[in-house]
């Protein structure tokens, strides 16, 4: 349902699989747990691919651990207090440890260490290590520290070198590919500073990685069996990387680049910004097969006033006009968005220019929020501040036509036949479930096991609220 799968939630993806082991060097263990975006679980993967050199395997629970990285998010209310009650049952298994003759590092990454700093350890003197999404490359040195009874370590600023520069090349990556889809993160930061939001103090200003370096990239997971993958950044498509003449190149432009390495079939990206939708973007959708039909394009709002108010830099009718640019490119696109109601000053009929906006585009999923104050943004201290108790019910109404449109659109698919990645095992014996293109989750009862991780032709058989049922289109699979 809109609103409740949403990526930047608390997602609790602690890392399930385990590394392979590290050699003749004796193992160490670590377990990382990622709350909020994509960027984080990119993250997370990164952190340990660059402890596994240091002998360091992936645990799923922090009790079998020896170091514990808490990689937070920031975005939503009670974030720290959340990270901090989490805190609080480390202290008290860190104790356990210690009374055992065991050790535990704990340290704090993404946002909330970034927001928070040195703060942590005064609220939380369990915490031996803060590091901000910039300094993941330096967690080897930092956890050998704490080892060595280091206190206090904080590693919150943001270093002019690229972290992406200093994490471990490709080859030497592991844990990398943990399955058909990965995410790969092309850019990072964001200079927009919407009224509301955090992320431009917590990931700091934009910044894109060269085009020869995300290909490079691309090609390993691409050789570890990946076939799609989502390009990420807080603001992906403001993407500017060196090409290999040193000039900037555009999200286009390195799409059309990946597209070309074999192996990779299906291209994602997100979160997108509507003022940076720009013509070589929208002509990949039109042109580029292996460019996926899905946008995932946040326009918070339907009301001038309050695009104006959040600082948006677009009106309601500069999204429409690029919602259509994208249609005439991709008729079949399917769209997704973000939505903040009770933002401070929202009246009845900014809320209805949502609805109305809603209604003329024909969402196939968004996520959808209420106005959280965010302490350090320009909105968390204006006046008008809408009652939690009309959020609520403006968030119910809002969601109850996206819940809408979207059962109407995946009803829609039933009859066709769609490609669908088949990337995880269901519920049922034998069932398998995958993505389509306009990333709908598609069950398959009774499946053929080695179908896991490959692309097939299925035909629709049922749309429902959140998912399709289909079957083996068996004389047209096409197996990749
Ligand atoms: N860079 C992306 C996403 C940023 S955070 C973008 O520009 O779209 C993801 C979503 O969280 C935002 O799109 C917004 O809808 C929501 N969000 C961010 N800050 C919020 C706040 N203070 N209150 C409620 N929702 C918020
Ligand atoms: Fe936040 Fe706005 Fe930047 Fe998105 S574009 S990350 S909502 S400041
Ligand atoms: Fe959360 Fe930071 Fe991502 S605040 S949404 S983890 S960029």
């Amino acid at each position: 349902m809109p609103g409740q799968k949403n990526p930047m939630s608390e997602a609790d993806a602690a890392r399930p699989d385990k590394a392979p082991s590290a050699g003749a060097a004796p193992q160490k263990k670590i377990f990382i747990k990622t709350y909020g975006c994509q960027m984080n679980v990119y993250d997370s993967s990164r952190m340990a691919d660059v402890m596994a050199p240091e002998g360091y395997v992936d645990v799923s629970s922090p009790e079998e651990a020896d170091v514990v990285i808490l990689n937070t998010c920031h975005i939503r209310e009670r974030a720290a207090e959340k990270v901090y009650s989490e805190l609080g049952r480390l202290r008290d298994l860190k104790a356990d440890k210690v009374s055992r003759g065991e050790g535990l590092i704990v340290g704090v990454a993404g946002c909330v260490a970034q927001a928070e700093g040195a703060e942590m350890q005064r609220r939380a003197p369990v915490v031996d290590i803060v590091v901000g999404p910039q300094s993941y490359h330096r967690l080897p040195g930092l956890v050998a520290r704490a080892g060595n009874g280091g206190r206090g370590i904080v590693e919150t600023e943001f270093p002019v070198e690229d972290k992406f520069a200093s994490l471990p090349a490709p080859e030497r990556r592991k844990t990398l590919a943990r399955g058909p889809t990965a995410f790969l993160t092309i850019q990072e930061g964001c200079d927009k500073f919407c009224t509301f939001c955090v992320v431009p103090y917590t990931r700091g200003s934009e910044f894109s990685r060269p085009i020869a370096r995300i290909a490079d990239e691309a090609r390993s997971l691409a050789e570890a069996g990946v076939r799609e993958i989502t390009l990420l950044g807080q603001n992906v498509n403001a993407y500017h990387g060196e090409d290999e003449n040193g000039r900037a190149a555009s999200l286009g432009t390195l799409i059309r680049t990946l597209a070309d390495i074999d192996g990779i079939e299906r291209l994602r990206y997100t979160t997108s910004h509507p003022r940076d939708m720009d013509a070589e973007l929208i002509a990949a959708h039109a042109e580029v097969g292996k460019l996926m039909p899905y946008l995932h394009l946040p326009v918070q709002s339907g009301s001038d006033e309050i695009l104006d108010r959040m600082n948006r830099q677009h009106t309601a009718e500069f999204y429409l006009d690029i919602i259509a640019r994208v249609r005439a490119a991709r008729p079949d696109i399917a769209l997704s968005s973000d939505f903040i109601v009770g933002f401070p000053g929202e009246t009845e009929a900014d809320f209805e220019a949502t609805l109305t906006l809603i209604r003329e585009v024909g969402f196939a999923q968004a996520y959808s929020f209420k106005y959280s104050p965010r302490p350090g943004t320009p909105a968390a201290t204006r006046e008008e501040q809408v009652p939690e108790e009309l959020k609520a019910e403006r968030l119910q109404r809002l969601q109850s036509l996206l819940n809408e449109q979207q059962e109407a659109f995946n009803k829609s698919c039933a009859g066709r036949t769609l490609t669908v990645l088949f990337d995880r095992r269901g519920r049922e014996p034998g069932q398998l479930v995958g993505r389509s293109p306009y990333l709908q989750s598609v069950h398959l009862d009774h499946a053929p096991a080695h179908l896991l991780g490959e692309i097939a032709d299925v035909r629709i058989e049922a749309g429902f609220a959140n998912s399709l049922r289909g079957r083996l289109v068996a004389s047209e699979a096409a197996f990749v």
